[in-house]
């Protein structure tokens, strides 16, 4: 597929008619790669797909670029890079589907521009991270990291001193969204005093309550969990200043992203004694592969357990994003819904029971609803129902129709000029 110039500075990729498709289960081919978790293909077969292809490691560039042809649905992890030369090379390609949570691994504004949704699986491993959070909250309360620290090394720390219950403790929750709100829950289960500090008014769950400040919450937890986003506010929020506002002897856990702490002067703040041990699974600087080695200020410090990011990284959680990524491309083959993809305009769908249902997407222009309905009026057939969704640079609409001959109908639609592409459902 070749490149025109779109909007000025913006490439796009042209509009292509070979990408255009019918529902036909037998021919939709699915490449499934880097050794997706079972429930993937369950899943697809389950819905009536059986042109599954699945490879259980990442693709070259070259290889890749290979296999994509004819794939009409790619599943990926965070290992293979879809750039705007790989999805050029697809030259069918309808939906992607990233079966994990971030999606940086695709250009999705070329994405975009091609007609091609791409969905991941966002808060699969809520759970996961919630649990580690609470596990880490017992083990540090418990002076485990430097007991287990100390044994490996012959010696024998038995002793009570610093070892408290996590029961009737305060645990302070920063960022109240999926994973912080289910961590006080589970935390208050086990007899914890739950508060938290949001930038969004959220509604307590439990009995958690809301503090007005981080400040006010630093000043009252015993356990500090931090579940924020990284955004520019969050950059190094855990500064040595807000640290040193901590409790003396409180500890810190940081599960979200490694550049919300300042790590260096976490590590001062642990070797004065300020803060009595930390919980730490998110660097600013990450190894990119098991092979290179893992740096950090806060290496050798015994009382501070060191994870690497793994938080959300359990079968459960692998299974769920399975389940969750593979459905929607199944939903998005079967019907065009396109909820909670994160390129694209979203549109939730019923089922087309006995019409046909065709999809059209164009480039985001004025007039084109109304090019659209002029061919459906010049070819005088029935609109049962129309959807219409706009998102940046892409309008997406669905029509259901009663007619049963819709060839020179779809034709006309592949015709108006902002027309990136058209679908038909049977
Ligand atoms: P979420 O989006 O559901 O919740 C984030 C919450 O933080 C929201 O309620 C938001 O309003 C709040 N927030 C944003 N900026 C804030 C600020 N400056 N101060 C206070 N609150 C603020 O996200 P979710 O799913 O709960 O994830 C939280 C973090 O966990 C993210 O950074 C995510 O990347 C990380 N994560 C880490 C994993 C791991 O393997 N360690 C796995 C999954 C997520």
């Amino acid at each position: 597929m070749k490149l025109n110039s779109y909007a000025g500075s913006l490439t796009r990729p042209m509009r292509n008619s070979d990408r255009n498709y019918s529902l036909d289960k037998a021919k939709i081919k699915f490449l499934l790669l880097e050794g997706l978790h079972p429930k993937a293909r369950e899943m697809i077969e389950g819905a009536g797909y059986s042109n599954i292809v699945e490879k259980p490691g990442a693709l070259t560039p070259a290889e890749l670029k290979q296999s994509l042809k004819g794939v009409h649905f790619v599943g990926i992890r965070s290992r293979t890079q879809l750039d705007a030369a790989a999805i050029d090379a697809a030259d069918r390609l309808t939906a992607i589907g990233c079966f994990c949570i971030g999606t940086n691994q695709v250009d999705l504004q070329y994405a975009e521009l091609a007609g091609i949704p791409v969905f991941n699986a966002p808060f699969a491993n809520t759970r996961s991270v919630a649990e580690l959070a609470l596990a880490e909250t017992i083990m540090l309360m418990r002076g485990i990291p430097e007991k287990n620290a100390a044994a490996h090394r012959g010696e024998w720390l038995k002793s009570a001193s610093g070892s408290t219950e996590i029961r009737g403790k305060t645990l302070g929750i920063v960022g109240y969204g999926h994973i912080g709100s289910q961590l006080g829950i589970i935390a208050e289960s086990m007899g914890m005093r739950v508060i938290f500090q949001d930038v969004e008014n959220k509604l307590p769950l439990g009995n958690a309550e809301a503090r007005g400040s981080i400040e006010s919450l630093l000043k009252e937890a015993d356990v500090v969990s931090l579940h924020v986003p990284d955004t520019e506010e969050t950059r190094n929020l855990m500064s040595a200043s807000l640290i040193s506002t901590m409790r003396k002897g409180s500890y810190l856990i940081n599960a979200a992203r490694g550049t919300v702490v300042d790590i260096d002067a976490l590590s001062n703040a642990i070797k004065s004694g300020h803060i009595a041990g930390a919980a730490i699974d998110v660097f600013p600087k990450e190894p990119k592969s098991n092979n290179e080695r893992f740096e950090s200020p806060l290496v050798g410090l015994d009382n501070v357990l060191l994870t690497p990011h793994i938080g959300g990284s359990t079968l459960e959680a692998q299974a769920n994003i399975a389940v969750e990524v593979a459905s929607k491309l199944v939903r998005y083959s079967d019907n065009g819904t396109t909820r909670s993809a994160v390129n694209f305009p979203q549109v939730s769908l019923p089922d087309h029971g006995l019409t046909r249902r065709i999809m059209h997407i164009h480039h985001n222009e004025p007039g084109v609803l109304k090019d659209i309905n002029q061919v459906f009026f010049d070819s005088e057939v029935n609109i049962a129902a129309q959807y219409l969704q706009t998102e940046g640079g892409i309008g997406y609409v669905v029509m259901d129709v009663e007619s049963d001959d819709v060839t020179s109908l779809m034709k006309d639609l592949a015709k108006i000029p902002a027309t990136i592409r058209t679908r038909i459902l049977h």
